[in-house]
């Protein structure tokens, strides 16, 4: 498949504003129907070596000396640039990584947004004055890191590329950007669209590989001053050591276990789609998916029947088909939601939609499970496809002790019309971000995103990210 219409040429990594051949390739597949799609470069440390020697060479020339408003234009532009190819980006996506074409193009405009979000702030993050002795003046000033590494996965390429990227080159920083092995090419061809738009050369470097080699040599190299990662617990621990050799600071997001808690005063019919939604959608496969719901005894049977009938209408297909669900990325993470599911063999099934078969897809079939005790691999680990279940409580003491009761936190909801309810639960969940009669807003480009616990540490989106992304000096001017 031609990277229409960016022509890109086949397995080469962007280092230095220049499209360089790689070394060995690797296959891109189809995960709708397994078709091979073309193939990409299979990334060296030779090459990530490269790729931050043209990011240090862009920190230290034209792009490291364009002021904030000239880097906010830049990004503005870029974000323009994106707009004008919204509907290749979205089919490029939907073919590499399955996602239905509905839901690329929804992210293609997310990554606009960053951009347009991002450019727009980058000439207004200001220091402050700070009262001191006499005869000095003290202020602070908001640096970049240098060169910032970006490691991310496979599940939301676009939109992780506009708040990680976005906001590192909003601060000046130079990226070497290491897409995830099973979802390069929209990267591939952000690359370019930058490219044309006029981003300096070397601002942003691409390469991409596998994580255990070009992943792991990007996360170790000493010549990085910041690394930005999402995905799975066990990479990010990788990650957090290498950085730890090197002694830079390390943003982790690395998903969770994320609650929905429904009270008996909900406005059920309110919460039911974004209940179901919030957990099936890009087929689960979401760091920020809610995979637990808890509901109130009194309402339980109704909310249960409801999600249910959600379910069984649930249409699982091609991501060409744009269907609510398209396929799991991979057949390896196919076998890791298998293996879950499988584990789910003593609980009760309360809906399971139906996939298409005998289409080389790595399909699953959306989960509901029933009753299920707040204890059980299911309700406690990452299962990263359609997967949710189901747990009643009592009360909100109960409820609050379950929806804290994980090694994860990155976001809760709570349902009920009581204001004082509201209040108490914000403050008791335990997570990065907590909705009130919703969930995940709309994706939230200007809200502060994050974990604590086990999905990881700093904040990105929003200003916040800016601040992750950059270093702060202290002047201390003493003048008598
Ligand atoms: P992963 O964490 O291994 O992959 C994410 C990124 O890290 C990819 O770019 C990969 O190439 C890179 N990577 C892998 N090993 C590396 C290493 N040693 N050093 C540096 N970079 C490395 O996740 P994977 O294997 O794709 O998915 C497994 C599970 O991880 C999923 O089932 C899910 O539970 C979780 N996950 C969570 C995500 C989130 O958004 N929080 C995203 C993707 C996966
Ligand atoms: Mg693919």
């Amino acid at each position: 498949m031609p990277l229409s219409p960016f022509n890109i040429p086949q397995a080469h990594h962007l280092i230095g504003g220049k499209w360089t051949p790689a070394t060995d390739t690797l296959d891109v597949t189809d995960p709708s129907t397994g078709a091979h799609l073309t193939t990409i470069g299979r990334g060296t440390a030779d090459d990530i070596d490269a790729a931050v020697t043209a990011a240090q060479t862009a920190r230290d020339g034209v792009w490291g000396g364009l002021t904030a408003l000239d880097r906010g234009r830049l990004l503005t532009r870029l974000s323009d640039a994106v707009l004008n190819h919204i509907d290749a980006l979205a089919s490029i996506e939907a073919r590499d990584v399955g996602k239905p074409l509905s839901q690329a193009r929804a992210d293609a405009i997310a990554l606009a947004r960053y951009l347009e979000f991002y450019g727009g702030a980058a000439d207004k993050i200001t220091g402050e004055t700070i009262p001191y002795m006499d005869g000095y003046t003290v202020y602070t000033l908001h640096e970049p890191h240098g060169v910032t590494g970006h490691i991310i996965p496979w599940n939301y390429p676009m939109q992780i590329i506009g708040r990680s990227v976005g906001a590192a080159l909003a601060m000046g920083n130079a990226c070497v950007l290491k897409p995830a092995e099973d979802a390069c090419l929209t990267a591939l061809a952000f690359a370019q669209i930058a490219t044309d738009a006029g981003l300096p050369a070397g601002a942003l470097n691409v390469v991409t590989g596998f994580g255990a080699e070009a992943g792991a040599a990007l996360a170790a190299h000493p010549g990085l001053q910041h690394i930005s990662f999402t995905g799975s617990v066990r990479t990010g621990e990788a990650i957090q050591a290498a950085a730890a050799s090197n002694v830079i600071p390390v943003t982790l997001e690395l998903g969770g276990k994320s609650p929905q808690l429904v009270f008996d005063d909900a406005d059920i019919d309110a919460a039911l789609p974004v209940l179901v939604n919030a957990g099936i959608q890009n087929a689960g496969q979401t760091c920020s998916a809610s995979s637990r719901i808890l509901v109130q005894r009194g309402v339980y049977e109704v909310v249960r029947d409801k999600m249910a009938n959600a379910y069984n209408d649930l249409q699982v297909g091609p991501a060409l088909e744009d269907l609510n669900i398209g396929p799991l990325i991979s057949a390896k993470q196919k076998q890791i939601v298998d293996g879950f599911l499988a584990q789910g063999a003593d609980l009760t099934i309360a809906a399971q939609a139906p996939i298409p078969t005998d289409t080389g897809g790595h399909y699953v079939s959306p989960t509901l499970f029933d009753n299920v005790p707040p204890d059980h691999t299911l309700a406690q680990d990452e299962v990263f496809g359609p997967v949710q279940v189901l747990i009643p409580f009592e009360d909100e003491a109960e409820a609050v002790r379950i929806a804290n009761g994980t090694d994860y936190g990155l976001v809760a909801s709570v349902w009920t019309r009581d204001g004082a309810r509201q209040m108490r639960l914000a403050r008791a969940l335990r997570a990065g971000q907590v909705f009130i009669n919703n969930y995940g807003a709309g994706g939230g480009v200007e809200l502060p995103f994050g974990g604590v616990g086990k999905s990881g540490h700093g904040r990105e989106k929003g200003f916040e990210a800016l601040y992750g992304f950059s270093t702060l000096k202290t002047v201390a001017a003493h003048h008598g």
